[in-house]
């Protein structure tokens, strides 16, 4: 029964290859529940259908995009926004954003 042990074998291998690439995935350390409240109560209230900014969703960038989106954060036009958060504040909504990006394993929209 050569076939049966080969195919044992495969669901073994795909088995360690989901448990390594979800392991590996990137993910920011930093408190992405509270960057979900934190998001919604200060970037969301423009940022969805029908404010005054275009609709943004943890999936609309990619883990890339966001990290250079809030590199370059003060470049943005609601800069001014972003003064009224701490450092921490600001490190939760990117690791809310982040870890649920386009391209990562579990992509979000707001909701
Ligand atoms: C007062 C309204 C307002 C608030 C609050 C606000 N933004 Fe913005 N944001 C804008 C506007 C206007 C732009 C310019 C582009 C546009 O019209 O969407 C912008 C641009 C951006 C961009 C660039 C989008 C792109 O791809 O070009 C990002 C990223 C962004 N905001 C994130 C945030 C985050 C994160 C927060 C919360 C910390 C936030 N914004 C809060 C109004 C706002």
């Amino acid at each position: 029964m050569m076939h049966k042990k080969m195919l044992i074998l495969l669901a073994i291998i795909c088995f360690l290859f989901v448990v390594v690439g979800t392991g590996l995935a990137e993910q920011k350390k930093g408190n992405e529940k509270k960057g979900k409240y934190l998001y919604r109560k200060n970037c969301r209230t423009c940022h969805i259908d029908g404010g005054s900014a275009m609709v943004l969703s943890p999936n609309t960038k990619t883990q890339a995009q966001w990290d250079r989106a809030f590199q370059k954060r003060e470049r943005l036009k609601c800069a001014d926004e972003w003064d009224k958060l701490s450092d921490k504040d600001i490190e939760d909504i990117l690791s809310y954003l982040y870890n649920h990006a386009f391209d990562s394993p579990t992509p979000a929209t707001c909701g």
